[in-house]
């Protein structure tokens, strides 16, 4: 089997300044895989450079086959990996509908009515809320919209970009449920970036750990759970 995301030593700048040195990752068909790392490590450097912006100075992405790199974030985006940013992004003032709806890709317009549904089933919160303006949703419902609105894309690869940031516990168990869900019953593969390194290692299959744009370690998500380097690190202390 042949990786569906592939980032091989790639090396990404901001002006003069490297955010990425030399970044190896592999996302297998089905995997829910993190990177966790700390406040600036590099971890939405990497989601962006996959998505090309910034694009990586050297080394290489490959999704599905296809050499990336170079591809502008327009038709990186066609190629069905869709992300929910730091941050979340929606659009405050559309309502969670029209938020979805925005989310969704001409190519499949034929599919809006059931995917639409099947969000909702994901998430019955968007539901209740779909008339209301996106900016007056909770912290936990802005992100359930944003991975909703990435879904509408029917893509191959979600990337999720510290989706617990600023939820509670129990907000955070709900939307990770979420994820595992689609992971098993469709198959859906994931890459997250996290701080959260107890939650993030929990959901998923196999994990990196990212120090300065460099990854230092890499394993199983119970293996990485369970080393004393990154207990020390990222869970002692930390949030559980
Ligand atoms: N637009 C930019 N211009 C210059 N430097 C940047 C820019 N964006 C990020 N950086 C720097 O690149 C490094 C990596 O930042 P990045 O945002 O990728 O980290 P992160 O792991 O996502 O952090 P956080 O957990 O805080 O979101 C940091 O040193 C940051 O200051
Ligand atoms: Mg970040």
């Amino acid at each position: 089997m042949s990786p569906l995301l592939h980032v091989k030593n790639v090396e990404t700048y901001y002006g003069n300044i490297r955010a990425l040195g030399g970044v190896d990752v592999m996302v297998e068909p089905g995997e829910i895989v993190c990177m966790i790392g700390a406040n600036g490590a590099g971890k939405s450097t990497l989601m962006m450079t996959i998505c090309g912006s910034p694009q990586a100075r050297t080394g290489s992405v490959i999704f599905d086959g296809q050499d990336i790199t170079r591809m502008p974030t327009h038709e990186i985006a066609r190629l069905r990996i869709a992300q929910s940013p730091e941050g979340r992004r929606i659009f405050p003032r559309m309502t969670v509908y029209e938020n979805l709806q925005m989310g969704a890709s001409l190519d499949n317009l034929k599919y809006f009515n059931e995917d639409i549904e099947k969000i909702f089933t994901l998430f019955p919160r968007l539901k209740e809320r779909q008339s209301q303006r996106g900016g007056t949703l909770s912290g936990g419902e802005q992100q359930m919209l944003s991975i909703g609105r990435a879904l509408m894309a029917r893509p191959k690869l979600l990337l999720l970009d510290e989706p617990s940031l600023g939820l509670a516990p129990l907000i955070v168990k709900g939307i990770f449920a979420a994820i595992k869900k689609l992971n098993e019953e469709e198959g859906l593969t994931v890459f997250l970036v996290e701080q959260n390194a107890f939650a993030a290692l929990k959901l998923s299959h196999r994990g990196y750990v990212m120090v300065n744009g460099q990854v230092t370690m890499s394993g199983g998500g119970r293996e990485l759970l369970a080393n004393p380097e990154v207990r020390a690190a990222y869970l002692e202390g930390g949030h559980h």
